[in-house]
């Protein structure tokens, strides 16, 4: 099966491109002290269903909810709790896909809870230094390039600001299904790997660590944390790949 759509195909990832785009606002409006990870799920339900779209992580190999929500030292995959309670100074990956007219659309960022200036500066660089690596990726995404130039556009950004990569989720081809082929690591060398296309969509997520690359998973199948407990910052976006350059259908 060819990786590349069509124009028509695009037109469509754009709609939910943008429908996920305005959940993830809304629900970043929610990430306040003393708001807790199920409310976030909460409001995250609601603009999927406001969209007239379709969770595309609920039931996915058995995940329980429509939201990641991964707090601090919580890498990826955080389950959305009503006992998980948000605090100003925290920062929380906020990850949500979506299924629109049979198109999935993917996207992450993390955010400071509550006033940013609570933050600490180091924790305030993370997630600069992880935008900017995914500005970097997405600014690789062009015909002609290769996907070894993506990842090691991302790994150098993130690596030159004083961060490490986590080396064990990678980003992904995305559209008819919400993964497609290829894999994109947030690691590797310029040059290496297949030939970027006209028509691929890419979905860039670069996870990166404050410390230590290092991951373990919770007890409940699916969050991963960082093993030395230090903070770690997710940012994604999915990407196509046009004649006229990256085109990042998640962003407004
Ligand atoms: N953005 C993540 C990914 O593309 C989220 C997947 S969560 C899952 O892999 F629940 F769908 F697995
Ligand atoms: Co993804």
């Amino acid at each position: 099966m060819s990786m590349c759509k069509t124009p028509a195909e695009l037109e469509k990832m754009r709609r939910s491109g943008l429908a996920v785009q305005r959940v993830l606002r809304q629900v970043a409006a929610g990430a306040v002290p003393g708001a807790t990870t199920w409310d976030l799920e909460t409001l995250a339900d609601a603009a999927i269903r406001g969209e007239g779209a379709q969770s595309a992580f609920r039931g996915y190999r058995g995940y329980p909810c429509v939201l990641c929500a991964s707090v601090n030292d919580e890498i990826v995959h955080g389950i959305p709790s009503r006992k998980k309670l948000l605090r100003e100074g925290d920062v929380v990956s906020l990850d949500c896909g979506v299924l629109l007219d049979g198109y999935y659309g993917d996207s992450a960022l993390t955010v400071p809870v509550g006033d940013p200036a609570r933050v600490p500066g180091p924790v305030r660089r993370l997630l600069a230094a992880t935008q900017a690596a995914l500005d970097a990726g997405i600014a690789s995404a062009r015909v002609g390039n290769y996907l070894g130039d993506i990842s090691f556009a991302v790994q150098k950004k993130a690596e030159e600001e004083g961060f490490s990569v986590v080396r064990e989720f990678v980003g992904h081809g995305i559209g008819t299904h919400l993964h497609e082929e290829p894999q994109v690591p947030n690691y590797g060398q310029p040059g290496a790997g297949r030939r970027l296309r006209e028509g691929m969509v890419l979905c860039i997520e670069p996870m990166v660590n404050q410390g230590s690359p290092q991951v373990r998973l919770l007890e409940d199948g699916w969050t991963a944390v960082t093993s030395d407990g230090a903070c770690s910052a997710h940012f994604e976006h999915t990407v196509a790949i046009t004649r006229d350059g990256p085109w990042v259908l998640t962003r407004a």
